[in-house]
Protein backbone atom coordinates (compact mmCIF):
# COMPACT_ATOMS: atom_id res chain seq x y z
CA UNK A 1 0.00 0.00 0.00
CA UNK A 2 1.46 3.72 -1.00
CA UNK A 3 0.12 6.25 0.96
CA UNK A 4 0.87 9.91 0.53
CA UNK A 5 2.49 10.20 4.19
CA UNK A 6 3.69 13.75 5.84
CA UNK A 7 6.56 13.40 8.59
CA UNK A 8 5.86 16.40 10.99
CA UNK A 9 8.81 15.74 12.51
CA UNK A 10 12.47 14.72 11.66
CA UNK A 11 16.07 15.02 12.14
CA UNK A 12 17.75 14.09 8.93
CA UNK A 13 20.19 16.23 9.79
CA UNK A 14 21.31 13.53 12.67
CA UNK A 15 24.69 12.12 12.55
CA UNK A 16 22.77 8.72 12.48
CA UNK A 17 22.00 8.95 8.78
CA UNK A 18 25.81 10.29 8.01
CA UNK A 19 26.80 7.01 6.24
CA UNK A 20 23.32 6.38 3.95
CA UNK A 21 21.28 10.38 4.24
CA UNK A 22 20.93 10.72 0.22
CA UNK A 23 20.02 6.88 -0.28
CA UNK A 24 17.24 7.11 3.06
CA UNK A 25 15.61 10.12 1.41
CA UNK A 26 15.54 8.62 -2.44
CA UNK A 27 14.15 5.13 -0.46
CA UNK A 28 11.29 7.42 1.54
CA UNK A 29 10.35 9.19 -1.50
CA UNK A 30 9.80 6.47 -3.24
CA UNK A 31 7.52 4.52 -1.09
CA UNK A 32 5.16 7.43 -0.78
CA UNK A 33 6.37 10.05 1.77
CA UNK A 34 5.62 13.27 0.28
CA UNK A 35 6.82 16.07 2.75
CA UNK A 36 9.27 16.05 5.93
CA UNK A 37 9.54 19.03 8.48
CA UNK A 38 12.95 18.58 9.58
CA UNK A 39 14.10 20.15 13.06
CA UNK A 40 16.64 21.82 14.18
CA UNK A 41 18.17 20.94 17.92
CA UNK A 42 21.19 22.93 17.82
CA UNK A 43 21.90 25.86 15.52
CA UNK A 44 24.26 23.58 13.59
CA UNK A 45 21.30 21.44 13.62
CA UNK A 46 19.14 24.47 12.24
CA UNK A 47 21.37 25.44 9.14
CA UNK A 48 21.53 21.63 8.52
CA UNK A 49 17.67 21.46 8.44
CA UNK A 50 17.87 24.71 6.28
CA UNK A 51 20.12 23.47 3.71
CA UNK A 52 18.14 20.31 3.69
CA UNK A 53 14.98 21.89 2.80
CA UNK A 54 16.44 24.32 0.17
CA UNK A 55 17.73 21.19 -1.92
CA UNK A 56 15.24 18.99 -1.85
CA UNK A 57 11.63 20.17 -2.76
CA UNK A 58 9.62 17.37 -0.21
CA UNK A 59 11.70 18.67 3.12
CA UNK A 60 10.86 21.97 5.13
CA UNK A 61 12.45 23.16 7.90
CA UNK A 62 11.79 24.17 11.52
CA UNK A 63 14.73 26.48 12.68
CA UNK A 64 15.21 26.86 16.80
CA UNK A 65 17.27 25.79 19.66
CA UNK A 66 16.22 22.65 22.17
CA UNK A 67 16.27 22.84 25.68
CA UNK A 68 18.84 20.70 26.12
CA UNK A 69 21.01 23.64 24.34
CA UNK A 70 19.41 26.51 25.92
CA UNK A 71 22.42 27.60 27.39
CA UNK A 72 23.57 28.67 24.10
CA UNK A 73 21.07 30.99 23.29
CA UNK A 74 22.28 34.39 22.92
CA UNK A 75 20.86 37.02 21.20
CA UNK A 76 23.39 36.59 18.06
CA UNK A 77 21.79 33.23 17.50
CA UNK A 78 18.38 34.31 17.62
CA UNK A 79 19.44 36.89 14.93
CA UNK A 80 20.63 34.17 12.94
CA UNK A 81 17.37 31.91 13.81
CA UNK A 82 15.17 35.06 12.35
CA UNK A 83 17.52 35.12 9.34
CA UNK A 84 17.14 32.01 8.40
CA UNK A 85 13.44 32.32 8.82
CA UNK A 86 13.33 34.61 5.38
CA UNK A 87 13.84 31.43 3.54
CA UNK A 88 10.48 30.41 2.23
CA UNK A 89 11.50 27.01 3.31
CA UNK A 90 11.03 27.55 6.91
CA UNK A 91 8.01 26.85 8.08
CA UNK A 92 8.16 26.94 11.84
CA UNK A 93 10.55 28.11 15.01
CA UNK A 94 11.78 24.71 16.85
CA UNK A 95 12.53 22.49 18.39
CA UNK A 96 11.84 24.64 21.64
CA UNK A 97 10.60 24.17 24.88
CA UNK A 98 10.91 22.42 28.19
CA UNK A 99 12.67 19.09 29.08
CA UNK A 100 13.30 18.73 33.12
CA UNK A 101 14.06 14.70 32.78
CA UNK A 102 17.74 15.08 32.62
CA UNK A 103 19.35 16.13 35.16
CA UNK A 104 22.49 17.28 33.32
CA UNK A 105 19.98 19.82 31.37
CA UNK A 106 20.64 23.41 31.80
CA UNK A 107 18.87 24.59 34.82
CA UNK A 108 14.92 25.25 34.70
CA UNK A 109 15.08 28.83 34.54
CA UNK A 110 17.89 28.98 31.53
CA UNK A 111 15.74 26.93 29.58
CA UNK A 112 12.29 28.90 30.25
CA UNK A 113 13.99 32.32 29.17
CA UNK A 114 15.38 30.44 26.41
CA UNK A 115 11.65 29.10 25.49
CA UNK A 116 10.20 33.07 25.89
CA UNK A 117 12.96 34.05 23.59
CA UNK A 118 11.92 32.06 20.86
CA UNK A 119 8.33 32.27 21.59
CA UNK A 120 8.56 35.82 21.26
CA UNK A 121 10.53 35.20 17.75
CA UNK A 122 7.74 33.12 16.62
CA UNK A 123 5.19 35.77 17.53
CA UNK A 124 7.44 38.42 15.26
CA UNK A 125 7.65 36.00 12.33
CA UNK A 126 4.13 35.31 12.76
CA UNK A 127 5.16 31.64 12.43
CA UNK A 128 4.29 28.31 14.02
CA UNK A 129 6.21 26.17 16.95
CA UNK A 130 7.32 23.19 17.51
CA UNK A 131 7.17 22.54 21.14
CA UNK A 132 9.37 19.70 22.84
CA UNK A 133 8.01 18.88 26.53
CA UNK A 134 9.15 16.78 28.46
CA UNK A 135 8.31 16.31 32.25
CA UNK A 136 7.36 19.53 32.06
CA UNK A 137 3.36 20.22 31.30
CA UNK A 138 2.34 22.87 33.42
CA UNK A 139 5.56 25.05 32.31
CA UNK A 140 5.33 24.41 29.14
CA UNK A 141 1.26 25.27 29.26
CA UNK A 142 1.75 28.44 31.66
CA UNK A 143 4.19 30.16 29.00
CA UNK A 144 2.17 28.70 25.57
CA UNK A 145 -0.21 30.53 27.01
CA UNK A 146 1.78 33.49 27.43
CA UNK A 147 1.67 34.04 23.65
CA UNK A 148 -1.78 33.42 22.45
CA UNK A 149 -1.24 34.35 18.80
CA UNK A 150 1.29 31.43 18.21
CA UNK A 151 0.29 28.35 17.18
CA UNK A 152 2.13 25.14 17.14
CA UNK A 153 2.36 21.37 17.46
CA UNK A 154 3.38 19.53 20.86
CA UNK A 155 5.69 17.24 19.41
CA UNK A 156 6.07 13.42 20.96
CA UNK A 157 3.33 14.32 22.68
CA UNK A 158 3.44 12.65 26.46
CA UNK A 159 0.91 14.05 28.48
CA UNK A 160 -2.65 13.42 29.55
CA UNK A 161 -6.02 13.34 28.08
CA UNK A 162 -6.64 16.79 30.13
CA UNK A 163 -3.33 18.30 29.42
CA UNK A 164 -4.08 17.76 25.55
CA UNK A 165 -7.38 19.38 25.92
CA UNK A 166 -5.75 22.45 27.22
CA UNK A 167 -3.06 22.20 24.46
CA UNK A 168 -5.89 22.34 21.81
CA UNK A 169 -7.54 25.08 23.69
CA UNK A 170 -4.25 26.94 23.01
CA UNK A 171 -4.69 26.45 19.05
CA UNK A 172 -1.85 23.23 19.30
CA UNK A 173 -2.31 20.03 17.59
CA UNK A 174 -0.94 17.26 19.32
CA UNK A 175 1.79 14.93 17.67
CA UNK A 176 1.57 11.51 17.28
CA UNK A 177 5.10 9.30 17.60
CA UNK A 178 6.13 5.39 17.39
CA UNK A 179 4.85 5.00 21.30
CA UNK A 180 1.41 4.86 20.64
CA UNK A 181 1.78 1.10 18.82
CA UNK A 182 3.91 0.19 22.07
CA UNK A 183 2.55 -2.81 23.82
CA UNK A 184 2.57 -0.47 27.04
CA UNK A 185 0.87 2.75 25.42
CA UNK A 186 -1.67 3.97 26.99
CA UNK A 187 -2.00 7.72 28.03
CA UNK A 188 -1.59 8.07 23.90
CA UNK A 189 -3.93 6.22 22.92
CA UNK A 190 -6.25 7.69 25.32
CA UNK A 191 -5.46 11.24 23.47
CA UNK A 192 -5.60 9.96 20.19
CA UNK A 193 -9.14 8.60 20.97
CA UNK A 194 -9.96 12.14 22.65
CA UNK A 195 -8.54 14.50 20.44
CA UNK A 196 -10.29 15.43 17.04
CA UNK A 197 -9.22 14.80 13.63
CA UNK A 198 -8.28 18.03 12.83
CA UNK A 199 -5.71 18.27 15.41
CA UNK A 200 -3.84 15.11 15.13
CA UNK A 201 -0.22 15.19 13.50
CA UNK A 202 1.93 11.67 12.48
CA UNK A 203 5.53 12.16 13.01
CA UNK A 204 8.58 9.70 13.28
CA UNK A 205 11.14 11.81 15.36
CA UNK A 206 13.57 9.83 13.90
CA UNK A 207 16.23 8.29 13.94
CA UNK A 208 14.27 7.88 17.43
CA UNK A 209 11.37 6.53 18.56
CA UNK A 210 10.36 3.60 15.51
CA UNK A 211 7.10 2.21 15.80
CA UNK A 212 6.92 -1.70 16.32
CA UNK A 213 7.93 -3.62 14.39
CA UNK A 214 11.25 -1.31 14.20
CA UNK A 215 11.42 -0.73 17.81
CA UNK A 216 14.95 -0.07 18.94
CA UNK A 217 16.07 -0.04 15.39
CA UNK A 218 16.96 3.74 13.47
CA UNK A 219 13.35 5.19 12.54
CA UNK A 220 12.72 6.85 9.16
CA UNK A 221 9.50 8.11 7.42
CA UNK A 222 8.38 5.48 5.41
CA UNK A 223 7.30 3.62 9.18
CA UNK A 224 4.62 6.06 9.61
CA UNK A 225 2.50 3.48 7.91
CA UNK A 226 2.85 1.87 11.29
CA UNK A 227 2.08 4.77 13.20
CA UNK A 228 -1.24 5.17 11.40
CA UNK A 229 -2.60 2.06 10.87
CA UNK A 230 -2.69 1.65 14.90
CA UNK A 231 -4.07 5.52 14.96
CA UNK A 232 -6.70 4.88 12.05
CA UNK A 233 -7.96 1.58 14.46
CA UNK A 234 -8.22 4.08 17.54
CA UNK A 235 -10.72 6.23 15.25
CA UNK A 236 -12.58 3.76 13.69
CA UNK A 237 -11.46 4.90 10.05
CA UNK A 238 -9.19 3.44 7.26
CA UNK A 239 -5.42 3.84 6.93
CA UNK A 240 -5.98 6.35 3.69
CA UNK A 241 -8.36 8.31 5.65
CA UNK A 242 -6.38 8.63 8.66
CA UNK A 243 -3.48 9.61 6.56
CA UNK A 244 -5.13 12.18 4.82
CA UNK A 245 -6.41 14.24 7.41
CA UNK A 246 -2.72 14.35 8.81
CA UNK A 247 -1.31 15.57 5.60
CA UNK A 248 -4.12 18.27 5.50
CA UNK A 249 -3.41 18.59 9.36
CA UNK A 250 0.22 19.59 8.76
CA UNK A 251 -0.63 21.93 5.34
CA UNK A 252 -3.18 23.60 8.13
CA UNK A 253 -0.86 24.65 10.86
CA UNK A 254 3.12 24.64 8.30
CA UNK A 255 0.87 27.15 5.83
CA UNK A 256 2.07 24.78 3.06
NI1 LIG B 1 12.81 15.94 17.92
Amino acid sequence: MKLDIFDSHAHYDDEAFNEDREQVIREIAEVGVIGVLNCGSSIEGARMSLKLAEEKAMFYAAVGIHPEYADSVNDGMLKEISNMARSNKVKAIGEIGLDYYYEENPSREVQREAFRKQMKLAEELSLPVVIHDRDAHEDTLNIIREFPAVRGVVHCFSGSTEFARECLKAGYYIGVTGVVTFKNAKKIVEVVKDVPLNRLLVETDCPYMAPVPFRGKRNRSDYIVHILEVMADIKGLTVEEMCKYTVQNVGDLLNL
